[in-house]
């Protein structure tokens, strides 16, 4: 069997579109335009590049865009002095602050300084437990990125067996949460679980969110099963830096019915929620 690539970029592309449709309806019905703040403390590369990316989308959807560069030396209370200022900002709808934080930060601490209602990556522990309960939460981008793809590809999920690789706060668990409310039956393994290979090989839905290049091979996945790929491995290949998933695409799509590549699978999705995030908390707010 050769699985069915999932397209993450061109379905990003259309999320996108849709929220740059409803930020203009925004402004022209309400005369509002969303806003996002970013917030990067320190000169983390990769993170540089990951908020550019954002800034330039916002700005692509309609919205505005306010970023925030602190030296990786600021004290914590001056971040939390700049979320304050951000709270209060009515040009602020959405508040995300690049993790990680330098090691002299409290990341916990920082992210439920943020008002819930502008936390558009969703950390924040009263949207956590929001979530958990099923109940109207700002939910984690990646995961309702990964969620968004399986609705598309599947349909309704109820009653499949989806297997989470991994526990991450900003993958793993709200994933395993996500897919409870679709009625899945959810098994979240991890680094310690046993016979991980006869666990995936169970899933209908396999998500691998546990940041090990390709370490989900094609002999774990069970013939013609969903497999959602959330890594981004950088690897040096043949004296080439290259870019590779949790799953060994070669390998795994040759089984799977369907599969996410990597790059253009995943990754851009997660942008894509967020400025939809942004736009959903622009619209609570305003009722
Ligand atoms: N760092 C890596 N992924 C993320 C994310 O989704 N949100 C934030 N705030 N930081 C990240």
């Amino acid at each position: 069997m050769t699985a069915r690539i999932i397209d993450g970029k061109a379905f990003a592309a259309k999320v996108r579109g849709q929220v740059a449709e409803g930020v203009a309806r925004l402004k022209a019905d309400h005369g509002i335009t969303p806003g996002l703040a970013v917030v990067l403390v320190g000169e983390d590369p990769a993170s540089e590049v990951y908020v550019r990316n954002k800034g330039k989308q916002t700005l692509e959807a309609g919205m505005a865009s306010f970023e925030h560069k602190l030296p990786a030396d600021t004290p914590e209370a001056d971040l939390l002095a700049l979320i304050g200022a951000l709270n209060a900002d009515p040009a602020v709808n959405g508040i995300l602050v690049q993790l990680p934080l330098p090691g002299h930060m409290n990341a916990d601490l920082v992210i439920n300084a943020i008002d819930p209602a502008k936390d558009v990556d969703g950390f924040h522990i009263l949207n956590v437990g929001l979530l958990g309960t099923g109940q109207k939460a700002m939910v984690p981008c990646t995961p309702l990125g990964c969620l968004m793809m399986l609705r598309d590809h599947l349909g309704s999920l109820s009653g499949l067996n989806a297997v989470v690789v991994g526990r991450s706060n900003i993958v793993g668990k709200p994933m395993a949460q996500l897919l409870l409310a679709e009625s899945c039956t959810v098994t979240v393994a991890h680094s310690r679980t046993r016979d991980l290979a006869s666990v995936c090989r169970g899933a209908d839905i396999l998500v691998a969110a546990v940041g090990r290049p390709e370490m989900i091979t094609g002999d774990m996945v069970k013939p013609g099963a969903t497999v959602i790929d959330v890594g981004i491995n950088r690897v040096e290949r043949d004296g080439k830096t290259r870019l590779v998933g949790d799953v060994d695409f070669a390998s795994a799509s040759g089984v799977a019915g369907a599969i996410t590549p990597v790059p253009g699978g995943v990754g851009p999705m997660t942008i894509a929620c967020l400025l939809a995030n942004t736009l959903t908390a622009t619209c609570r707010a305003n009722g």
